[in-house]
């Protein structure tokens, strides 16, 4: 099949690695799946008249609202994939609502990433309860084995500081405002510094020279990086919020703060009991293992396409 997959392309966020993902299970199956960026699009009569130059056979779409609405009335048979705030937060404006009901009435089927996320769509339209499938996650690391920690280190002006700990912040900068106002902080917060995106490979590898992982997030989501520490041997430290919640037993797998107090007070547990370390991560890697195995995706989807047949 010759498919196509709509999602918000944006380099090294979310969505974009979902995509490649999700590209690379269609490409193992043999089909041809191209992937779009959502942003590059306005209306629903682009992507037709690129489906019918393109020749695509079906189209697959990352959140029912972003990539989704460009599939509104589509002639070709597709698919959606929940992204997280089409759920959480496009639902809340009427106009959106209308159009993502409208989109999943017509899509094949949809995938959640969680139950819960399924809950929360099948409250919103519960015709469509039946086609919406749980799929975690699939997590695989390739940490690259060339990767410059110290080049890195370099480039966050490391070496003028305290040698002791130190926190990275790093990824791209989506939103301007936010990202100025964090600058500000850090500027004034001595061993905090800021980090531009590397890619995914050399991403991994700074992270398995990490202490721990750090998910100070007050927006729910499901964080592919805390299951990416997880499989890399690397404890997290975790907000107590619902989407980290949901993939870390506090104490068993990770542990999960409310305040900085507690954060302060947690990693200092961590850095002090190599043995409780050890053993989060033994389960944190089993959990992965077990509940985002990146073969059971891969099957999953491959079977999900011959739907759109
Ligand atoms: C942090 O956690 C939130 C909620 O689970 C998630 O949306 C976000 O992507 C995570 N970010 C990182 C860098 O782990």
């Amino acid at each position: 099949m010759r498919l196509l997959l709509l999602a918000c392309l944006r380099a090294q966020t979310g969505n974009a690695t979902t995509a490649a993902r999700i590209q690379n299970h269609l490409h193992a199956a043999g089909h041809i799946c191209v992937l779009k960026d959502a942003f590059m699009y306005e209306s629903p009569t682009e992507i037709a008249n690129l489906a019918s130059a393109d020749k695509f056979d079906a189209a697959l779409a990352i959140h029912l609202y972003k990539g989704g609405r460009l599939l509104q009335g589509s002639r070709i048979p597709f698919g959606i994939i929940f992204g997280g705030t089409d759920v959480n937060e496009d639902t809340k404006c009427e106009e959106k609502h209308r159009v993502m009901g409208a989109v999943l009435g017509e899509a094949r089927f949809a995938v959640a990433f969680t139950v819960k996320m399924k809950e929360l769509a099948a409250a919103e339209w519960p015709d469509a309860r039946k086609k919406i499938h749980v799929q975690a996650q699939g997590i695989k690391t390739t940490p690259s084995e060339t990767f410059d920690w110290y080049r890195f280190l370099q480039n966050a002006d490391w070496h003028r500081r305290d040698p002791s700990v130190h926190l990275g912040i790093i990824g791209p900068a989506v939103d301007p405002l936010f990202t100025s106002e964090v600058k500000e902080k850090v500027k004034r917060a001595p061993g905090v510094h800021l980090l531009q995106e590397v890619p995914q490979d050399d991403l991994h590898a700074a992270m398995k020279r990490c202490f721990a992982v750090v998910n100070s997030s007050i927006s729910e989501g499901m964080s592919a990086a805390i299951l990416e520490a997880m499989d890399l041997d690397i404890p997290v430290l975790a907000r107590n919020i619902l989407g980290n919640a949901a993939i870390i037993k506090h104490k068993e797998t990770g542990l999960l703060f409310s305040d900085p107090q507690e954060f302060v007070v947690l990693s200092e547990s961590l850095m002090n009991d190599p043995i409780m370390e050890r053993e989060i991560v033994t389960r944190a890697k089993d959990y992965v293992k077990k509940h985002h195995s990146w073969e059971s995706e891969r099957k999953a989807y491959q079977n999900l396409v011959l739907r759109l047949q």
